[in-house]
């Protein structure tokens, strides 16, 4: 799966984590690669191992200086292509001392990595809210106590909304105002319609609408690791991306876009306050680790008052917070050999099923589906439909290859 996920490019760390050239390295780990990031002195992002070629010191302890990292130890110096520039004692040697190095883009506020054989590279990721301008975008992580699989499946599980969310959609400032809550809200019984593409999976989930419609949710799963989730109104676009960090811990990426135009201060002031789909942080942790405030050390501020007066539906506020205690909750990685699954959990059975077939095709040496980024130009939607209608017809020239397209939502 590892060899798989390398295909793509990676989403490393926050642009702004490395801000300015020559500002401090940080350690980043990607996959179960222990590796260093850093912005040279002409501003260009670079991912090396983390380690000296000479006698393993972590380059951490380095100098940030003149377009390399100089080890702290001896002296010797990388750029961000891994080549070693310097051997102070022993300059004859340098071609020798290189270190690992991944090709590095910015895209939408992130540092993306390519961690592949360098022949296959594919074109940068052109998923929208990593084609708009700075303006638009709000970006944020948080690390996740789990496999990403677990973490991802509830990106592609619109079902839980109508339970774990329930009451989280009416006190926080980006579901206000929106229509389609009362439809989640009465119909738990999501049915499921999945159409397999080129970028991944549409997910077609309805629930009953008024008497004469239905609502269907249309979610976006784009191979192998992002989630666009159905809009709320006419609150900002949403989506994820669920990159592992090893196999017991995954980050959650929170992305909020508006495709036609900025966000608002207020937008930017509640995201920033950890509101909708981002989280406020542990205090006091140095460097930061990106873990939420309420987590499971503290069984996630749980506040069973709140449970019983149903203002939270399970004890925990936030909706990153509600996911993650709930799939943090069934171990780093879930024995799948014990689940017994039901009809809404088919979304997450076709993933699994193509993740599993593109691995052991990578495997095999047949490629890697969704390798070509034009066909992520995609968008989630929410759409009332008359009774009985398919919604793949419908979804056709309305949610694929959108830009400049009007956004579905209710
Ligand atoms: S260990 Fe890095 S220069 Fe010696
Ligand atoms: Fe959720």
């Amino acid at each position: 799966m590892g060899d798989l996920m390398r295909r793509y490019w990676v989403p490393v760390l926050g642009a702004s984590e490395i801000a300015e050239p020559d500002s401090p390295q940080v350690r980043v780990q990607i996959m179960g690669e222990k590796l260093l990031a850093f912005r040279d002195t002409e501003g260009k992002p670079g991912l090396i191992d983390e380690f000296c070629s000479h006698r393993g010191v972590s380059l951490f302890f380095g100098r940030n200086e003149e377009c390399g990292i100089r080890c702290a130890y001896h002296g010797l110096k990388f750029d961000r292509t891994g080549a070693c520039v310097d051997v102070p004692s022993a300059p004859q040697v340098a071609d020798r001392m290189r270190i690992k190095a991944y090709p590095c883009i910015e895209r939408g506020g992130i540092v993306w990595a390519y961690m592949g054989p360098p022949e296959k590279q594919p074109a940068p990721p052109e998923v929208e809210w990593c084609t708009l301008p700075e303006s638009h975008v709000f970006v944020s992580k948080r690390l996740q106590q789990s496999n990403y699989l677990q973490a991802m499946e509830g990106g592609i599980d619109t079902a839980h909304v109508s339970y774990v969310h329930k009451y989280e959609v009416d006190i926080d400032p980006m579901h206000q105002g929106v229509k389609a809550l009362d439809y989640i809200k009465a119909d738990g019984n999501v049915v499921f319609d999945i159409e397999k593409n080129p970028f991944g999976l549409t997910l077609y989930g309805r629930r009953n609408g008024d008497v004469d419609t239905d609502y269907w949710r249309i979610t976006q799963w784009l191979f192998p690791w992002f989630t666009l989730i159905p809009p709320f109104g006419d609150h900002a676009l949403g989506g994820h991306v669920w990159v592992p960090i090893d196999d017991e811990n995954c980050w959650a990426w929170s992305i909020n876009y508006r495709p036609a135009k900025p966000l608002n201060d207020h937008e930017l002031a509640v995201m920033k306050a950890g509101k909708g789909i981002h989280v406020t942080y542990e205090a006091g942790v140095f460097p930061m680790s990106w873990r939420p405030k309420a987590n499971r050390d503290n069984d996630y501020l749980i506040d069973r008052k709140a449970q019983k007066d149903k203002r939270a539906y399970s004890g925990i506020f936030g909706f990153s917070e509600q996911d993650a205690s709930l799939q943090e909750s069934m171990g780093p990685i879930q024995d799948r050999t014990r689940e017994l699954l039901l009809p809404t959990d088919k979304a997450i059975v076709m993933a699994r099923r193509m993740l599993q077939e593109a691995a052991e095709g990578l495997a095999q040496g047949i490629e890697p589906p969704a390798l070509d980024a034009s066909t992520q130009q995609v968008r989630a939607a929410g759409v009332l439909l008359p009774k009985g209608q398919d919604p793949k017809p419908w979804a056709k020239d309305k949610i694929q290859h959108v830009t400049g397209k009007p956004v579905y939502s209710l």
